[in-house]
């Protein structure tokens, strides 16, 4: 990407993740903790640990690893969430997390600095996800550790431009969805050696996953999501593994609810 491409993609991130700050923001805290724990397991934080959780979004990562390690920073690119971010730590009383606004391509920590980098569900917003991960490679010691969670695409090419182009029509800040090979690549060219991966499917009703993107069936984006998505059922040609689910629809709807899976891929690496 140019610097003008770059640019223009900070201005979607942060026109996306302004207007759903509450709802996503809700939504993230809610669900993710238990994944936060997980991630947190992995790569094996504890009391002495100064860590940064990339893209933390409402703090998602970062709420949960400050019970765990001495010092946390939340470092994203959008206010808004920031603003939530802060709002929570304040609230649970956490006194060893600190709030920045910043890129995460562009890590404001010197080399080796750090025993933890961590983020979640944010490379597929990412002009260039090898460059952060090279960033957290970077500012984690020898014997440091990186851990990522993030949906990942199908290997096969086809289906993962589908799947990306369904994505972007969701959420215009949306990049690419990595498959998992690109993804233990990228670790294993910046030198990080994997401890532990797992991957989980996720079930997700199609009408909240286009809520926490800010969208109502009847707006253009979610209508043209929808249409997209149907189209890919008889097939499975984007790999959502869409399927209609009776129980959810509602007499006064036409149209019955649609469910998905997103895998998601939880990798922790030390590096060597
Ligand atoms: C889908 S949210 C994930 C938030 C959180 N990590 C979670 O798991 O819930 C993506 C986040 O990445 C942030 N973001 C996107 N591009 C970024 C960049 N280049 N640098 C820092 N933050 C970025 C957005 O502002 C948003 O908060």
């Amino acid at each position: 990407m140019t610097t003008l491409d770059e640019k223009n993609q900070h201005r979607l991130v942060r026109e996306r993740f302004t207007r759903t700050a509450e709802v996503f923001g809700d939504f993230a805290t809610a669900t993710r903790a238990r994944s936060a724990e997980l991630l947190a397991r992995m790569v094996g934080a504890k009391g002495s640990d100064c860590a940064v959780d990339l893209a933390c979004g409402p703090g998602t990562l970062a709420l949960r690893f400050a019970r765990h390690v001495r010092w946390i920073c939340g470092l994203d690119l959008t206010p808004a969430i920031l603003a939530r971010a802060r709002r929570s730590a304040q609230t649970e009383g956490l006194a060893n997390l600190d709030f920045a606004l910043g890129d995460a391509q562009a890590l404001p920590f010197a080399d080796g600095s750090l025993d933890i980098a961590v983020t979640s569900y944010s490379l597929h917003h990412m002009p260039d996800a090898a460059r952060v991960v090279d960033e957290m490679a970077r500012a984690v010691k020898r014997g440091g550790r990186v851990g990522v969670i993030d949906i990942v695409a199908s290997e096969d090419a086809k289906t993962a431009a589908l799947s990306n182009r369904i994505e972007r029509m969701r959420d215009p800040s949306h990049t690419r969805t990595l498959p998992k090979s690109e993804l233990q690549a990228i670790f294993a060219a910046n030198g990080l050696r994997i401890l532990a991966e797992e991957e989980h499917e996720q079930d997700r009703a199609f009408t909240h996953w286009m809520h926490v993107a800010g969208w109502k069936p009847g707006d253009r984006e979610f209508d043209e999501t929808r249409r997209l998505m149907e189209a890919t059922m008889a097939e499975d040609s984007a790999g959502f593994h869409p399927r209609f689910v009776a129980a959810d629809a509602k007499e006064d709807e036409d149209a019955p609810e649609i469910h998905i899976i997103n895998t998601v891929l939880f990798l922790a690496a030390e590096k060597i």
